[in-house]
């Protein structure tokens, strides 16, 4: 009896790390309906307004600083909102709907800002069509925001649910 519980935990957390446009829908269930955190919802003009606004600037984030771990995505600043920041510490695998992280992206200078990158939790359990990513570049912050984008998640299943970067 507690084997085939076990077996079930062990099987959905290797589930989770895969990377998978094809996990399917076990957790489409209710609970992916909005608000998302602090975003009311994840049409593109919520979200632009939403960076561009600088709604997430009282978040716990890091300094600014080159990039890590090989990202491609240059010199950041990565701001997480609370619900992620108290999964992160409670050592979670999988974190919970509304938990967002955004990330400011520079030039090589450091200084100039570039565009945003948006990852949001749209819904609770594992996979990457649990999560929305998005990034916007100047002057159309339009590039990318799709549920469960290949383009971003075959790097980023290698972090803990689909995050890479560290708390400060
Ligand atoms: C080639 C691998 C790679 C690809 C492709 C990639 N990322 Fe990342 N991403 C990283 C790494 C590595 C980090 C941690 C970077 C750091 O700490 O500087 C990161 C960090 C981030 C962060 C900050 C939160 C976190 O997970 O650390 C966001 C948000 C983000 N990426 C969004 C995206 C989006 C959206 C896409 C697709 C449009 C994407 N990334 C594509 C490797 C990648």
């Amino acid at each position: 009896m507690h084997w085939i519980i076990l077996m079930n935990l062990v099987l959905a957390t290797v589930g989770g790390g895969c990377k998978s446009s094809d996990d399917d829908d076990d957790q489409a269930e209710t609970d992916a309906t909005p608000p998302y955190g602090e975003l009311a919802d994840t049409e593109l003009a919520t979200i632009k307004e939403f960076v561009l606004g600088n709604e997430y600037g009282d978040w716990e984030a890091t300094g600014i600083r080159a990039a890590t771990l090989n990202s491609p995505h240059g010199p950041a600043r990565i701001f997480f909102n609370a619900t992620l920041v108290d999964s992160i510490e409670a050592g979670h695998s999988s974190h919970p709907k509304g938990s967002i992280v955004v990330k400011e992206v520079y030039e090589a200078d450091m200084a100039t800002l570039m565009g945003y990158a948006l990852d949001v939790k749209i819904r609770n359990g594992s996979g990457a069509n649990t999560w929305l990513f998005y990034e916007g570049l100047a002057p159309k912050y339009d590039e990318v925001r799709e549920i469960g984008s290949d383009a971003c998640a075959g790097c980023h299943s290698a972090g803990t649910d689909y995050l890479r970067a560290s708390l400060p």
